[in-house]
């Protein structure tokens, strides 16, 4: 069964680093046909206004309509200053239930050295309340990201040891997407009691 898989590139920067670790991942969930046709939201080359935002048609409609759609995500940010990207913060402020509730989400962090944990803690504890998006107990972390997944082969044994981690981290998030299915529309968020969470 293909799936419908949505990346976001929590990178503010243009070309950057978050979004080639994205379309690199991309390309896996095709090879490992699990994904068709991923979706990919580029925070860094079509960014999203700061919330509170004016035009609901703008650029949020679209990613909106991109999430809806999705049985998983996979969720990607640089570590700044020990922090998740200001640009993917922003981006759980305007995403909802209706986009990312109960659905899965494979957390990857990226960094230029030896970092990228800490901004993974950080949406762990913050991000999920009010849209319950499901954050798997697997998660990747890239390091030293200029030198790995640049081409199709490797470049070396570190290289390769990370390629081989994101399959089968992509395969583990596959399987929850097929466990949760159409968890989204199964638990109805329609008493207000509820809307957000505790
Ligand atoms: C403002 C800023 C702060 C950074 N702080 C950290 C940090 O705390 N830890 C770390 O490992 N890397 C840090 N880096 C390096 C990033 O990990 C690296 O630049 C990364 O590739 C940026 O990803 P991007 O190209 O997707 O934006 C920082 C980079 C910037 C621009």
């Amino acid at each position: 069964m293909s799936l419908n898989i949505v990346l976001v590139a929590g990178s503010s920067q243009a070309e950057s680093q978050s979004a080639k670790v994205a379309a690199f991942l991309a390309k896996r969930l095709q090879a490992l046909q699990l994904c068709t046709t991923p979706g990919i939201i580029d925070l860094g080359l079509a960014p999203l206004p700061l919330w509170p935002a004016s035009d609901d048609h703008g650029i949020w409609a679209d990613y909106a309509a991109l999430l809806r759609e999705a049985d998983a995500l996979v969720v990607l940010t640089p570590e700044w200053h020990g922090m998740a990207c200001p640009a993917l913060k922003n981006f759980f402020v305007h995403a909802g239930y209706r986009e990312l509730g109960h659905k899965p989400a494979l957390l990857v962090g990226i960094s230029s050295g030896q970092g990228g944990a800490y901004p993974l803690s950080e949406l762990r504890a913050s991000s999920y309340k009010n849209c319950r998006i499901c954050y798997l107990p697997e998660q990747l972390i890239v390091r030293q990201v200029e030198t790995v997944m640049n081409s199709t082969q490797s470049a070396g044994a570190e290289d390769l040891r990370i390629r081989r981690r994101a399959d089968w981290s992509l395969t583990v998030l596959a399987e929850y997407a097929r466990a949760l299915a159409n968890m989204n529309a199964r638990i109805s968020i329609d008493d207000p009691e509820f809307a957000n969470g505790m």
